[in-house]
């Protein structure tokens, strides 16, 4: 055998991570217990304890999103895996979808459902806006699509989008209604059963408090049937959700489909307990609460949301104007630096013009706010603003 080569060497002695208040839009902080339960034994993904926590978190997701449907699951990967899980299965070649893009997430749907060969409408509107009612009843009435697609709450903008009657709507025309709710769920009021939604993802990172890596995932009994009777099947193996629903026992024998990863749907189990402990009314009571004392002290240093029409604005990722001539980047610096929290920056087609904090489960919290308010305070003041 030739000399093993240490030109590349892995890295020796024991990880060091330093410890931050993530107040932007996440990763958030993971609750204490959450992370404990990472540290817990590895189970075999087949084995039946492991198939018990499986079922524990389907449950809680039914809680989470407010369905009776038994289509619940993670899909083992971070948000963008729920999207593409919902896109990939529920389209065919050549169907219609609509995506109302109104920042990054409206984008990357765009771009996603055009891979898998859809006909692509893109319904785009402004950055700092929502869609009403009307815009979305004559875009679908005029293009008869499969699918709808929509973000909740848009983490590059700040814009919460309204369902109000949009799953009647869709319903009515044929259509397939799927939100993203990455950054809200948990945070703000979700009804799927309710609203008539059919296909909801969402990521692990964020209200939930979980580490990044598990997609909370739904459909609707309809949205099922349009799976099962795919004429084609998805492109993608991993995220065929006729076995992976098998995996999770969607419907008659489970079937090895992949290792999901044990760790991380321990955490979700974690992050699913303190939801229903805490009760998911009093999480939606508690973010808003929070976010309104964010926004008191704020205003108070003059500055103002990014979201116009208050109706429309997010609270578990709130979007603030840049002031003329200030600098932003040097108001996260600092806020990092000095105060070792995170406020971010913009994304996307707000890049430069916000600066966004996340409230978010486990770091919504008066103390967590109080520091960011902080922190803003001292680098506008650095900055002569003050
Ligand atoms: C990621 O989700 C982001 O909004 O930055």
């Amino acid at each position: 055998l030739p000399p093993v080569s240490d030109a590349h060497k892995g890295p020796t002695g024991v990880i060091q991570v330093p410890s931050r208040i993530l107040m932007g839009p996440g990763p958030a902080n993971a609750h204490p217990r959450i992370l404990a339960s990472q540290s817990l034994p590895l189970l075999g993904h087949m084995h039946p304890p492991m198939f018990k926590i499986m079922d524990e978190i389907q449950d809680g997701l039914r809680y989470t999103f407010q369905t009776e449907s038994k289509y619940t699951l993670l899909v083992s990967g971070t948000g963008h895996s729920g999207m593409e899980a919902a896109v990939s299965n529920l389209l065919e070649p050549g169907e219609t979808i609509i995506v109302g893009n109104k920042g990054i997430w409206g984008e990357r749907v765009v771009d996603m459902a055009g891979r898998y060969g859809a006909k692509v409408v893109d319904l785009k509107k402004q950055a700092g806006h929502g869609f009403t009612y009307d815009e979305l009843k004559k875009a679908i009435e005029e293009h008869k699509p499969a699918v709808l697609f929509l973000c909740q709450g848009d983490s590059s903008t700040g814009v919460h989008q309204s369902l109000a009657g949009l799953g009647d709507l869709c319903h009515a025309n044929g259509t397939l209604l799927l939100v993203d709710t990455v950054c809200t769920l948990g945070g703000v009021p979700m009804y799927a059963d309710a609203w008539g939604v059919d296909c909801i993802y969402s990521g692990s990172q964020k209200v939930l408090g979980a580490p990044p890596g598990a997609a909370p995932f739904f459909f609707s009994e309809r949205a099922l049937e349009k799976v099962k009777a795919r004429k084609t099947k998805p492109t993608s193996y991993y995220f065929d959700m006729n076995l992976v629903g098998d995996y999770w026992g969607w419907f008659n024998k489970r079937f090895y489909h992949h290792t999901g990863p044990v760790s991380t749907w321990y955490a979700m189990r974690e992050a699913m307990a303190l939801l229903s402990e805490e009760g998911l009314a009093a999480s939606w009571k508690r973010h808003e609460a929070r976010a309104a004392e964010l926004w008191e002290g704020l205003r108070e240093m003059g500055l103002e949301p990014f979201v116009e029409n208050e109706a429309e604005r997010l609270i578990t990722v709130n979007t603030i104007k840049v002031p003329e001539g200030v600098d932003w980047a040097a108001v996260v610096k600092n806020a990092m630096d000095k105060y070792n929290v995170e406020i971010a920056g913009g994304l996307g087609p707000t890049v430069g013009k916000i600066w966004r904090v996340g409230i978010m489960g486990y770091n919504a919290t008066p103390a967590n706010v109080a520091l960011v308010l902080t922190a803003f305070k001292d680098g506008l003041s650095k900055q002569g603003r003050l």
